[in-house]
């Protein structure tokens, strides 16, 4: 079956950058990204994408018009598509069975409820948001109640694009991920999604599950990730009370073949959409099955990674109390990595609130982040929150003379290549940086004057 026409439902990290690289690499298929949000499909139409990664909007540009096109016509696109991926979000529940772990599947499902009444000829449905494992059953299960004159065959084609590195990603995937059913019809739904990715994927790196499979597989890589970052986060606290360097022993434990040397960055703490809301899954699941070790092994990974944000937030509180500083503070970067202006889940949030809560005053700044997205997340978390509580610079340098504390939250270039020599005369004494990410070179900065506090390092 060769497809001439795609739907994607949900323009937003994952489903427009996806959607742009399956336009590029096929233009015989019209690809037509669809999303309830009028706003984002006006940026999606406009030069200013409600995405930023870098290299997206040259393949946009390259696309748009031509065979890539984002609307709010959900339903015209869904009637013409042979071929409809969901990417819509799946946050935690915060409410009902499984509140504050299970995955909230009420957009999915709303999506295959709205797919079944549209559809009047066959279509692939492919789950490409994080779903929890048997999710596809669910899915099949709302659109042959719904419509049994149409023949659904639902695939799992869940996304590996880290943000920030989502182009790159894109296009040169260490693997793709496909399951399908193992009947006829799931074979021949398999083999035309397989026949989209080879336009530039190289065949032996498309792998074919069942769907199980693939769903479990991408919630236990996310899970495998970010075990390696709370492992080295937690190596970090013991390097500070022993005197070892944690930058030297994640060198040394990633020269280790076996092991490998990425993901093993200190920070304070992961953040994103992905991890913490899989794990909570992971944990839910085998929770439900009766399997409590397991559930406890993968939680203890959100335990070690809310304490590095508390452990970090308690050092800038300690330092402020210590030396009888004024309670300020200025917090560099916002997003939940470098390259993205993607705030979900970022560990400045909650090392911004308990700072709040400790009575500091803080300014922020993030090349990439609006100030009102700082306000939405901040008063998410925080019923408390008041706007005033945090001031949002554009030139942070520029009034640097107000500070003592400088914290850096995201890892963001500018920071790293920041004349720092420069400002320290301007600064307030004594000058304390606290380093999150371990970017700068500790002993240049010490040695120009400032107190320099890195993660699992003295
Ligand atoms: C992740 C997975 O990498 C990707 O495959 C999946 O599809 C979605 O989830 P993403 O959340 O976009 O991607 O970013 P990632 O690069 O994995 O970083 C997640 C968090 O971990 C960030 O806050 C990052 O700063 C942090 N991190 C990463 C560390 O603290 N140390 C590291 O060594 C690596
Ligand atoms: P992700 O990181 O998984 O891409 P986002 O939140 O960035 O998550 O994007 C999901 C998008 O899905 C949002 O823009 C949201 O408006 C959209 N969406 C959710 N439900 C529906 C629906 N039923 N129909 C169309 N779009 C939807």
């Amino acid at each position: 079956m060769k497809i001439k026409n795609i739907c994607c439902i949900g323009a937003g990290y994952v489903g427009g950058p996806t959607m742009s690289v399956i336009a590029q690499k096929n233009p015989k298929i019209k690809v037509n990204v669809v999303d309830i949000n009028s706003d984002k499909i006006a940026a999606w139409n406009s030069k200013n994408l409600p995405v930023y990664e870098p290299g997206l909007l040259k393949v946009v540009k390259e696309t748009r018009g031509k065979n890539l096109f984002f609307s709010t016509n959900v339903n015209q696109h869904i009637y013409e598509a042979d071929m409809i991926f969901i990417s819509v979000n799946t946050p935690t529940k915060t409410s009902g069975e499984g509140k504050g772990y299970a995955a909230d599947l009420r957009y999915i499902e709303s999506c295959a409820k709205q797919i079944a009444k549209i559809s009047k000829n066959n279509k692939i449905i492919v789950e490409k948001s994080t779903v929890p494992v048997r999710t596809s059953e669910k899915i099949k299960e709302i659109l042959r109640s719904n419509n049994s004159s149409v023949d659904f065959q639902i695939l799992s084609n869940p996304e590996f694009l880290a943000e920030g590195t989502a182009m790159r990603d894109l296009e040169i995937p260490d693997r793709v991920l496909i399951g399908g059913d193992n009947t006829p019809e799931g074979k021949k739904a398999v083999e035309a999604l397989v026949e989209i990715y080879t336009s530039w994927v190289p065949i032996e790196n498309i792998l074919t599950t069942n769907l199980w499979s693939s769903e479990l597989s991408k919630l236990t890589a996310n899970a495998f990730l970010a075990q390696r970052i709370s492992s080295i986060n937690s190596l970090s606290e013991l390097c500070e009370e022993t005197g070892a360097d944690i930058e030297e022993v994640s060198k040394a434990i990633g020269m280790d073949s076996r092991i490998g040397n990425s993901f093993l960055k200190t920070s304070v703490g992961f953040g994103g959409s992905c991890f913490q809301k899989d794990i909570l899954n992971l944990v839910y699941i085998s929770k439900s099955m009766g399997l409590n070790q397991v559930a406890d092994y993968w939680e203890q990974i959100l335990i070690i990674n809310k304490h590095q944000r508390d452990r970090f937030s308690k050092k800038i509180l300690n330092c402020i109390a210590k030396n009888y500083l004024e309670p300020k503070a200025l917090l560099l970067g916002w997003a939940f990595k470098k390259n993205t202006n993607d705030t979900r889940e970022s560990a400045a949030i909650y090392v911004a609130n308990n700072l709040i809560n400790g009575g500091v005053s803080i300014d922020i700044y993030d090349p990439k982040v609006k100030e009102s997205q700082v306000h939405r997340d901040l008063s998410f978390i925080n019923v408390n929150y008041k706007k005033s509580s945090v001031n949002f610079v554009d030139k942070p340098f520029s009034n640097i003379s107000d500070y003592n504390i400088i914290s850096i939250m995201t890892e963001w270039d500018e920071f790293k290549d920041f004349d720092w020599e420069n400002v320290y005369t301007k600064i307030k004494k004594p000058a304390f940086i606290f380093d999150g990410r371990n970017i700068l070179n500790m002993n240049k900065i010490s040695k120009i004057g400032f107190n320099y506090f890195g993660l699992g390092r003295r």
